[in-house]
């Protein structure tokens, strides 16, 4: 009997936590579009995905990413979910896949008006941006 309730609590769990990530994969995005020239750009081939791991995790100032965006990109963080609109989750290729590399180097560079998304411009270099966009464009599945 006991074992019974153990496994329908976990089943119950994993349900609130599947619907909860459905619920972030498509994510409604209203985010200001890049100025084209850097829309377009891409320095991700020279980049340091494992520096922008380090500075996605926890070097990253005055918050690191993860905070809001969750471990692994999911959207998820601690902080995160009380914002609205909620931040970005990285590894739903739905929504990512029309999102270029220029473009989230725009917005982390000068962030989201009106958003939680602050900008960076005077805590990470541009070369730092780069390796942090690196980093995020692995975490979705292609
Ligand atoms: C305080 C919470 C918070 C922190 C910390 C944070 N973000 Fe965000 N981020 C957000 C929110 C909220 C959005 C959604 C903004 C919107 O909808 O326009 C967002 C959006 C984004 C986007 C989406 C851009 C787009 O055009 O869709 C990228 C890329 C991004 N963040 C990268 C980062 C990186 C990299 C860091 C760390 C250097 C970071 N964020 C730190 C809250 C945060």
């Amino acid at each position: 009997m006991k074992k019974i309730l153990v496994l329908t609590s976990i089943s119950l769990l994993l349900y609130a936590t599947t619907s909860w990530a459905a619920s972030n994969c498509p994510q409604p995005r209203k985010t200001k579009a890049a100025p084209s020239n850097i829309a377009s750009m891409d320095k991700t081939a020279k980049a340091n995905a494992k520096n922008g791991k380090k500075i996605y995790e926890k070097a990253a100032k005055p918050l690191a990413c993860k905070m809001c965006h969750g471990k692994g990109g999911d959207g998820m963080g601690k902080l995160g979910k009380a914002l609205k609109p909620n931040p970005r989750n990285f590894t739903c290729s739905d929504t990512m896949k029309d999102v270029s590399a220029g473009q989230m180097f725009y917005v982390i560079k000068n962030g989201s008006p009106g958003t939680g998304m602050a900008a960076h411009k005077r805590t990470l270099k541009d070369k730092e941006i780069w390796d942090v966009v690196k980093y995020i464009r692995s975490t979705w599945v292609h």
